[in-house]
């Protein structure tokens, strides 16, 4: 028979791999956790119609689908966004607002396999629903840094990217570009990148162009502070309260941002457009400062969506953060590397008749919160040992005759190979001050 591999585009974390994504949810969970979030989970299947309605096109063609022995049609969740929102609108008046929710989900997607990109992957989510304040946007900017930052990345390594879809739909508005036409104005500069710039604007020009020229569009995405935007939009086309309304709120969010100390971490850059239908305010993306690699993190605001599961809306601003290319960013800058688990204890036996007490001991050690491992089946000495170093054990207590004589054993530091005796009921009773741990 043919071997059977992973699925292209999923991963066989054995231990070693595992372990630095370990770290990461450590640093995704302890951020969510000061900044007053809550971790939930939804069911992985859901019905195909809740992407369907909810997530736009793009992730619809990537769904695994899979009819049910009662022909249901679900998927696996591609993303965690719409289970929140109808999990939050069921119980809505229910929960106390704001409402502050993070969950690290397993996501699927049958995109193309490449760099940063895979069909199964860790997200972290993190959502405020219930606050339209901007600094609601800044505070869950804010825990995706502080997460960041605690794995060890700074300002040096990667940027927040901040623009908002209100200001871009005001300003296509205020150039006469309206409703219906809005969608396929995004769709052109959501491909921005992937076409050539004289295909674009052709296609721009022929359907927008007397209205707004590409090349003042784009000079208005390139405005590096929404002074300068706004500056240069009120020069060419007639501010409506919308548009100065959506002026203010981004430039809020960058203000809320400072006051949280993270300024410089943050910039204002209208070409991110986020392929998600659902975002209706600001959004954002995080990268690496080169921008070699893709988007580490993506969100934003989304306040029509609960609203669709419910009678009421409610606003809501969140991000979801990949574990993949968040990995290739630590691993380029050395911040992977981390040394193997290493054992505390190895509780071995120099002589026969003393297995029961050596479970005992280990069963003790473990209770008195003291990492400790055995061998299953009786061997010599020198092998324990042996076996003990290769763990990277820091200590071994050894059982001998001085147990079964007066209750005691040894306890051996690997490093130094200092021995001390000790009586099993102190090592019991306080591991931590019998064995020198450093
Ligand atoms: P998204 O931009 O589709 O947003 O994904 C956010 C992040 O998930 C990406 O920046 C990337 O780190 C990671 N990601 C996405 N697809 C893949 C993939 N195929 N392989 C590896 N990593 C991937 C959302 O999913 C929104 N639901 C986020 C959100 C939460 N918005 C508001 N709340």
């Amino acid at each position: 028979m043919a071997k059977i591999q992973a699925v292209k585009g999923t991963r066989d974390l054995y231990p070693e791999l595992f372990r630095p994504i370990r770290r990461i949810f450590d640093a995704w969970r302890r951020a969510s956790e000061l900044h007053g979030f809550e971790e939930f989970e939804s069911p992985t299947l859901e019905y195909l119609d809740l992407y369907r309605e909810k997530s736009g096109d793009e992730l619809v063609g990537q769904l695994y689908r899979l009819t049910d022995a009662g022909g249901r049609e679900l998927a696996l969740r591609p993303e965690m966004t719409p289970s929140l929102a109808r999990m939050v609108a069921a119980k809505i008046n229910a929960l106390a607002k704001p409402i502050k929710w993070f969950c690290i989900p397993k996501l699927f997607r049958g995109e193309n396999v490449q760099r940063g990109r895979l069909r199964e992957f860790f997200q972290w989510n993190v959502d405020v629903i219930g606050s339209d304040s901007p600094v609601a946007d800044a505070e869950v900017i804010l825990v995706g840094i502080e997460a960041l930052r605690n794995l060890g990345l700074t300002a040096e390594h990667i940027s927040v990217h901040i623009s908002n879809r209100r200001l871009i739909a005001a300003i296509l508005s205020a150039a006469k570009i309206d409703g219906g036409e809005q969608a396929g104005a995004y769709a052109l500069l959501d491909k921005a990148g992937k076409m050539k710039s004289d295909e674009l604007a052709t296609k721009w020009n022929e359907k927008f162009g007397e209205r707004l020229s590409l090349d003042q569009l784009r000079e208005w995405m390139e405005a590096e502070t929404i002074g300068q935007l706004a500056d240069g939009v009120r020069r060419k086309l007639t501010m409506t309260d919308e548009l100065e309304a959506a002026t203010q709120q981004t430039s809020d969010v960058m203000s809320a941002l400072s006051a949280f100390g993270v300024g410089d971490f943050c910039k204002l850059d209208l070409k991110i457009v986020r392929g998600l239908a659902y975002y209706t305010g600001p959004v954002f993306e995080f990268f690496d400062k080169s921008q070699n690699e893709r988007a580490i993190c993506g969100g934003g605001r989304y306040d029509d969506l609960l609203g669709k599961f419910g009678k009421q809306q409610e606003p809501a601003v969140g991000f979801g953060m990949g574990d993949v290319v968040l990995s290739l960013l630590l691993e380029e800058n050395g911040l992977l590397a981390e040394a193997n688990m290493s054992l505390m204890v190895f509780v071995a036996d120099a002589v026969e008749g003393l297995r029961d007490e050596v479970q005992r001991v280990v069963a003790g050690l473990r209770r008195a919160g003291v990492q400790a491992e055995f061998n299953y089946a009786p061997q010599a000495l020198g092998k324990q040992l042996k076996q003990a170093d290769k763990r990277g054990a820091t200590a071994v207590v050894i059982l001998g005759d001085e147990t079964r004589e007066r209750g005691a054993c040894q306890v051996k530091l690997l490093a130094s190979g200092n021995s001390t005796e000790v009586t099993i009921e102190s090592l019991l009773a306080n591991p931590r001050a019998a064995i020198p741990f450093g």
